[in-house]
């Protein structure tokens, strides 16, 4: 399947053209090569996209905001007037401002759609993170400038490119809205040469050629029927009717080149990324020990995950398994809070506990400072999601000519050395979900539980 050449409008500055210019190239787009599937979609909250292209008032069936939230293109896009196809905008993207973590958000949506052709991204007068994530996904970045200041901008632009390691082969600036009544003495002879060549002093590469500014244009969205002709039809005897084919022609143009795309990279990555993920699951799934580590019942069969009520790992990585909930619950209670009748399953306290430790991580440790004693104490600690210590219990072990505790079997699976010493590692455990207990191997819930067992590494005192 091959994926959409992107092109992206973007300025950090307002009124330079960038919704102008966006609308208007999916249109001469068009009317350069009827079959090729144009698709056009705002992050700008002005609804011009809509203005220019929706036809009739049947409901749509969503928008950008949508697109982001739900990450699903297909059923999104309307075909609109002249053949151009859109997204419908939204005035409710800041809703969603802080949910989106990183700028491939919206490249690794749109590598899984099937949007064929070329695909037109307009952005707001801002580097914000939906003008980010719509520079990430562009073949193409065009960066409307119409002086000196707006040019100056641009090094922001191609700031974030060099952060994200990423090419600066797709930027390009467009003078736009250039007086063409203006004329100076010298070698640049009006604000077009001038700003070019600002430009190429810099080392910002241009599209050939400008957009005039055009007081027939200027009025093309203002009308008694509230909606914004195209150039196309309604400024043709305009220079920026002939300035726009020239812009389109080339996007076109770059749109064949044989280039790997831009989304076609991002999928490769997105791939390859997920197989790192599968086989890092794999390994984790291989690793777990295959019984309760308390009782020893069989839990961990080949394709299931029966009972397991807590997840364990040793801090050294070494050991990893379940243990079922009652399981857990009877080693807290009979040897931590000294419980001398057995507390029933139904029991209001253990309601309590199973309640507190769906909250909670569990450290089982050598007590501090005990390495050398002859008699071993054991440390038991609550901590909250965010790793940090809520409570903590100590234990004496049996000394080792006595029976050995009932915890011995755990211990010496997770923290012990094989000479019956607890070592430095700690047992960090918590509460799954048992229907699928797999999903604490999964990357997303076990990266978190990576991170908080390094918290949790780093506040314990080091012997
Ligand atoms: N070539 C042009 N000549 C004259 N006016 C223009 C031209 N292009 C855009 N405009 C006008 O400039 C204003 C800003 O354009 P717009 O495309 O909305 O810019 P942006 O999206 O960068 O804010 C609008 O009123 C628009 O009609
Ligand atoms: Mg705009």
């Amino acid at each position: 399947m091959s994926r959409p050449y992107v092109v992206t409008i973007s300025s950090e500055k307002g009124g330079v053209g960038k919704t102008t210019l966006a609308t208007n190239l999916a249109i001469y787009l068009k009317a350069l090569h009827e079959d090729l599937p144009v698709t056009l979609l705002s992050f700008d909250n002005h609804f011009s996209v809509d203005r220019m292209f929706r036809l009739g008032r049947s409901q749509p069936s969503g928008s950008v905001l949508t697109l982001l939230t739900e990450k699903e293109t297909d059923r999104l896009v309307e075909t609109g007037e002249y053949g151009v196809q859109y997204i419908p905008s939204s005035s409710e993207l800041s809703s969603i401002r802080d949910t989106i973590a990183t700028p491939s958000h919206l490249a690794e949506i749109l590598a899984a759609s099937s949007l064929q052709g070329i695909l037109i991204i307009d952005t707001r007068p801002d580097l914000d993170i939906f003008t980010q994530n719509a520079l990430y996904a562009a073949d193409r970045v065009i960066v409307p400038v119409k002086d000196a200041p707006s040019l100056e901008n641009c090094k922001h632009l191609y700031d974030f490119f060099d952060r994200q390691g990423l090419s600066r082969r797709p930027l390009r600036i467009l003078p736009c809205l250039i007086d063409q009544r203006i004329h100076y003495d010298g070698p640049f002879r009006d604000p077009y040469q001038l700003l070019k060549a600002y430009a190429i002093n810099r080392g910002y590469r241009c599209l050939e050629g400008f957009i005039a500014k055009s007081p027939k244009v200027e009025s093309l969205n203002t009308n008694p029927e509230g909606k914004i002709y195209p150039v196309l039809t309604h400024g043709r005897g305009t220079d920026v009717h002939v300035q726009l084919s020239h812009v389109a022609r080339q996007v076109y143009l770059s749109s064949l080149d044989k280039e790997e795309r831009r989304l076609e990279e991002v999928a490769r990555a997105e791939g390859l990324k997920k197989m790192q993920r599968e086989e890092a699951y794999a390994l984790r799934r291989q690793k777990l020990a295959s019984d309760c580590l308390y009782c020893g019942a069989g839990l961990v069969n080949e394709n299931t995950i029966e009972n397991a009520g807590f997840y364990c790992e040793t801090s050294d990585g070494k050991a990893s398994g379940f243990i079922e909930e009652t399981c857990f619950s009877d080693l807290v209670f009979s040897h931590f809070y000294q419980s001398r009748r057995a507390i029933a399953d139904a029991s209001p306290l253990r309601d309590l506990f199973r309640e507190s430790a769906q909250r909670s991580y569990f450290v089982l440790r050598r007590a501090p400072n005990t390495r050398n004693h002859y008699r071993q104490q054991l440390s038991f600690g609550r901590f909250d999601e965010a790793g940090l210590e809520v409570s903590h219990k100590v234990i004496d072990l049996p000394p080792p000519e006595a029976t050995p505790s009932p915890l011995a079997p755990l211990l010496k699976k997770t923290i012990m050395n094989g000479d019956g010493r607890l070592g430095n590692a700690f047992l960090l455990v918590r509460r799954i979900c048992a229907d699928v207990a797999e999903e604490i191997l999964y990357d997303h819930q076990y990266t978190k539980f990576q991170a908080i067992l390094n918290k949790i590494s780093t506040q314990l005192p080091s012997e």
